[in-house]
């Protein structure tokens, strides 16, 4: 099976095709999305709230991200992984970005992602790009800027902030980004941003113009308990699969029922006369 790569994702923007990215951060989950067709998985660091339980993506590290982006990497046959780089494993200096970034790499993705625009970050893409690490940009509502920005408050809603964010977003793609996140804005700033950018824009609550979507799988399965962000769409009700799962199993359980006899496993009738258990 062929490997998605970063021509993949930037022919599908020439060839007006749409790329479908998830979230995913354990071994089954990425093995059946991958087996479905996904094209981009995206280890999020969203793991921090919906798998660890952290209020906070800030809190991840980057030691946690690694053991995430490892177990999909060993699940995943076609589509392409990308580890979303946490918060300050690449804000302090160039050389601990890309020992944290090369880290993220060998643990099995295939590109990372880093938030946010500027001198800084243009230059971590660069040297990314000279190495030959595929980077997708990230722009628009960055959640590791959650402090600064205040809240989850929509980005680029005036012709100003619109015209600014297409700025910064050709930096990046300048800088030497294969493709770019832009995350929770109006769809018209998005699509203006897509029909002016080269490479691939990949919406994350941005509607949908643009050249890709992503979502969190956790509340595409309807698996993860906090709120579901309005953007998304809930395709399944894992939570209550998993209630009622759990409810059955524990009536099973009281009553007996759990373990059946194809369920048990027995002494060989030589063996019980010796315990003399009849
Ligand atoms: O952390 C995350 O899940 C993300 C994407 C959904 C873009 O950054």
């Amino acid at each position: 099976m062929k490997k998605i790569n970063t021509r993949y994702i930037q022919n599908a923007k020439l060839n007006s095709e749409k790329i479908a990215a998830l979230t995913a951060y354990d071994y089954p989950t990425a093995k059946l999305i991958d087996e479905a067709g996904i094209e981009m998985i995206i280890v999020g660091d969203s793991l921090a709230n919906v798998v660890l339980g952290y209020d906070d993506t800030n809190k991840i590290s980057m030691n946690e991200m690694l053991i995430f982006t490892s177990a999909v990497s060993r699940a995943v046959q076609r589509a392409m992984i990308v580890c979303d780089m946490p918060f300050m494993s690449y804000q302090k200096s160039i050389e601990s970005a890309m020992e944290n970034i090369g880290n993220a790499i060998k643990s099995g993705a295939n590109a990372v992602k880093i938030e946010g625009s500027g001198e800084y970050i243009e230059s971590v893409i660069k040297r990314c790009s000279e190495i030959g690490i595929p980077v997708v940009a990230h722009i628009g509502f960055t959640p590791q800027s959650i402090n600064a920005i205040g809240g989850h408050y929509i980005q680029g809603k005036t012709y100003d902030a619109t015209v600014e964010l297409l700025e910064k977003a050709k930096r990046l793609e300048a800088s030497g980004a294969f493709a770019i996140v832009l995350e929770l804005m109006p769809e018209e700033c998005a699509k203006y941003i897509t029909e002016n950018l080269s490479i691939p824009t990949i919406s994350c609550g941005a509607g949908h113009y643009c050249d890709g979507q992503v979502l969190v799988s956790d509340d595409v399965f309807g698996k993860f308990t906090g709120r579901k962000p309005t953007f998304a769409r809930r395709y399944g009700d894992m939570q209550s699969l998993i209630t009622e799962c759990a409810k059955q199993y524990i009536s099973d359980v009281k009553s007996g029922d759990f373990p059946s006899e194809s369920e048990t496993f027995h002494l060989e009738e030589k063996e019980l006369k010796l315990l003399n258990i009849h």
